[in-house]
């Protein structure tokens, strides 16, 4: 299978990373509209809206990711468009209707994204229980299920801890079963993803580190008779030379702000540090990391197109089957990372299938 591209749909303020650094990168509907276009013109296949109800690492506004992706589905024709939601603030029924609808408006382009949650302040503010690290999990492998019952039942009768159906009817039904995505890469997320994901979503890492990651979450899903697919995230900063692309990492460092980090960094300690294991997202993630609030940096897509590209095919090597892209300046980088390293990744592709039949 060819490589899938994605990118972070900049649906919260501020842009991709905590940082005072100018960025010609909106938030608004009418960006992201845009945005959107120019990515499946550029080779795209998919965006990723995030979800967020508060402010973080100094988003201060935040669009909701399913309602604009439904407003994303009328402007575009092509590109898939995965929309993060949160269990314990939605119940899965209301999710699996509304995903079903824009599953419809977009002739079935939709695809959902599970974040089962690291920011405590979200859930005391909105009023609902924030559970124990592995319980957010139980809770969202339950959520998982019903969407699929829902989806694919007549009728559904869901007996959980968390939730209950009881005689459900869904229609109309999505016209393919939505894709289910999910983040987290503790101990109870890579679980959860064999038993019910179809994509399991990484934090940028080394390529040994998603290695480690990868060949778990297939052997955990092999045991359970399923196959997964993988996506690594990724900061993209390609510029004509080498030297250009690590000024700007440079820049957008040295531009960072301390007091969102550090409110960002205390934050994540419920995630992968509040495992039973305390590992997992962000666990061992310095300072200089978190300023790319997905630790995009980490995954070393910085240099030349060539370079990038290259990079690429050595993560394509190791499993990854989908690049998840974010930018500094979205009015320009989406085009041209479409214009510079997709064609030539492609082109590098179509090596490696050569040497690999001969
Ligand atoms: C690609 C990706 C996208 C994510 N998107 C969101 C998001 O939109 N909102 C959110 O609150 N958490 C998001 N997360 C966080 C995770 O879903 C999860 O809560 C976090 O990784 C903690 O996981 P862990 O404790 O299993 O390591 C994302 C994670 C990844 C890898």
């Amino acid at each position: 299978m060819s490589l899938k591209f994605a990118y972070w749909v900049p649906n919260v303020s501020g842009g991709l990373v905590i940082s005072k650094i100018p960025q010609r990168t909106g938030w608004s509907f009418e960006d992201n509209a845009k945005y959107a276009q120019i990515a499946e013109e550029a080779g795209f296949e998919y965006a990723l809206l995030q979800t967020r109800f508060i402010a973080s690492y100094g988003a201060e506004n935040q669009l909701e990711a399913i309602a604009l992706a439904s407003a994303l589905a009328t402007v575009t024709s092509k590109i898939n468009l995965i929309a993060a939601v949160l269990p314990g603030l939605w119940h899965p029924g209301t999710v699996a209707k509304m995903l079903s609808t824009i599953d419809q408006i977009s002739r079935g382009r939709v695809a959902v994204n599970i974040v089962s949650g690291w920011f405590k302040g979200e859930f005391q503010s909105y009023g609902e229980p924030w559970l124990d690290h592995d319980e957010r999990y139980r809770r969202s492998e339950e959520f998982i299920r019903v969407l699929r019952d829902l989806w694919t039942k007549d009728e559904t009768n869901f007996r959980g801890d968390f939730y209950r159906l009881n005689n459900a009817p869904l229609k109309p039904k999505p016209i393919s079963t939505p894709p289910v995505f999910q983040g987290g890469n503790s101990s109870a997320a890579r679980q959860m993803a064999s038993r019910v994901s179809d994509w399991y979503f990484m934090n940028g890492n080394t390529i040994d580190g998603f290695k480690k990651q990868i060949d778990e979450v297939k052997a955990l899903a092999a045991a359970n008779n399923r196959s997964i697919r993988f996506g690594a995230n990724a900061f993209i900063i390609v510029r004509d030379t080498e030297e250009e692309a690590r000024q700007v990492l440079r820049d957008i460092i040295s531009h960072s702000d301390p007091e969102a980090v550090g409110g960002f960094r205390s934050q994540v300690l419920f995630a992968g540090k509040a495992s039973p294991e305390q590992e997992g997202m962000w666990a061992n993630s310095d300072y200089n990391d978190l300023v790319q609030y997905n630790d995009g940096f980490k995954t070393g897509l910085i240099g030349t197109p060539e370079q990038v590209a290259d990079r690429i095919i050595e993560l394509k090597r190791i499993g990854v089957d989908l690049i998840l892209t974010g930018f500094l300046h979205y009015d320009e980088e989406i085009k041209a990372f479409g214009d510079k390293v997709i064609p030539l990744v492609r082109e590098k592709e179509a090596r490696l299938a050569a040497l690999l039949v001969n």
